[in-house]
């Protein structure tokens, strides 16, 4: 190479020699020898001076360059705010520009890899979810061809056993459906105003059967009001209220309870519902929101579920502007709660009479009014 210490050396002494030759050519009395020797010497002088510099420099440089391609390596991008004359600006800005490609690059892996662990998992959960009914139907069916179908009473038995195991497929593909469309947003939601407590009362009615089977008693909070109207999409809302009671009712204790209550602000109206069950571990709390996750998957077959209610419960929430909060204590219980927008106007009414008879029912213990 033309320009490389050496000769940048080279030339540099080479002009200051000549220079200082020349200079010292004006005093008077002095012999060629004189001005031969100061030219060496100075020359010899700066081209060790220079050639040493400019090494230190490049080496130092190099060295700092090696420093911070170790620093990417352990994925440490600090860039300093100081700002030091003895490194040269354009390298400092160099570096600082590569630090921040390589974290942005970095953060855009790490999200891709998260992505595809979760696209891994969901599409194992997805097929092993819906091999589960399919087999058992299937196996209903071969069993009938095979000469069980001339028995009335396994017939019947077995035709029945395979139709539910369809229909939970059913289920399953449709909650599918419905939670890729809410993701998308394609499903629009249709608000408008109703009655959030008479929507809890029916799921109550709805439900009262399974809870009556482990024994739990429901109680719907007596907030002195006869109706609380909100802007909803009501359906949607109902398939949120009916999974959190549904999932309070399996995943509680047998003979426990279940508190559904509401807290009226000025714009808003927070339902809560909350039971006395075994509660959610704190590593569980923010993945019971995924797709198929469930914290006892053998229980939770057991009880039918597919891990999928909450997950469109989060979105029909999201969607309403709203966020489905989880408060749990492992051995006190659980409490899911969200928020949905007052009816405008609409201040709730004072009761003049008790609801219904399944209402007074259902208010055996009167929980404790929090606080907003
Ligand atoms: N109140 C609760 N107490 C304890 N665990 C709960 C409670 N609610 C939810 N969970 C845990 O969270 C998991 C996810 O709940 P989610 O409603 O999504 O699914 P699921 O009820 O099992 O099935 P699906 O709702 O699809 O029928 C449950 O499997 C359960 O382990
Ligand atoms: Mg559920």
């Amino acid at each position: 190479m033309l320009f490389n210490s050496r000769s940048v050396a080279f030339i540099i002494s080479l002009v200051v020699s000549g220079l200082t030759v020349f200079v010292l050519s004006f005093l008077p009395n002095i012999t060629n020898a004189v001005l031969a020797l100061a030219f060496i010497a100075c020359f010899t002088f700066c081209a060790v001076l220079v050639y040493l510099m400019f090494e230190v420099l490049v080496f130092n440089e190099i060295k700092s360059i090696y420093a911070d391609l170790e620093k990417i390596k352990k994925k440490e991008y600090k860039i300093s705010k100081s700002k030091t004359w003895l490194r040269s600006m354009p390298l400092k800005k160099i570096k600082d520009e590569l630090y921040l490609l390589e974290f942005k690059k970095q953060q855009e892996i790490d999200e891709l890899k998260r992505l595809d662990s979760f696209r891994r998992e969901f599409l194992a959960d997805v097929s092993h979810e819906l091999k589960t009914p399919v087999f058992a139907a299937q196996g209903f069916v071969h069993t009938l061809i095979d000469g069980a179908i001339d028995d009335p009473e396994v017939r019947d038995k077995f035709l029945e056993k395979a139709a539910r195991s369809l229909d939970r497929l059913d289920i399953m593909v449709q909650d599918l459906i419905g939670i890729s469309q809410l993701e998308k947003g394609i499903i629009k939601m249709h608000r408008i105003e109703f009655n959030i407590m008479r929507m809890v009362q029916e799921v109550f009615e709805q439900l009262e059967i399974k809870a009556a089977s482990r024994n739990i008693k429901l109680h719907l909070q007596d907030t002195g009001y006869s109706k609380i109207d909100v802007l909803a999409d009501p359906a949607r809302i109902r398939q949120v209220i009916t999974n959190l009671v549904d999932n309070a009712i399996k995943y509680g204790n047998e003979g426990g309870n279940i508190w559904v209550s509401f807290l009226t602000g000025k714009k808003k109206v927070q339902i809560s519902v909350r039971d006395d069950g075994e509660g959610i571990p704190k590593e569980h709390q923010s993945r019971i929101f995924e797709r198929f996750y469930r914290i006892d998957k053998s229980r939770s077959r057991e009880n039918g579920g597919s891990g999928l209610g909450l997950a469109i419960s989060k979105h029909i929430t999201e969607a309403h502007n709203s966020k489905l909060i989880v408060n749990s204590t492992p051995g006190k219980g659980t409490t899911m709660k969200f928020k949905l927008p007052r009816a405008k106007g609409a201040l709730p009414e004072p009761k003049k009479e008790d609801l219904t008879d399944t209402l007074r029912s259902l208010r055996d213990k009167k929980p404790k009014q929090e606080k907003q």
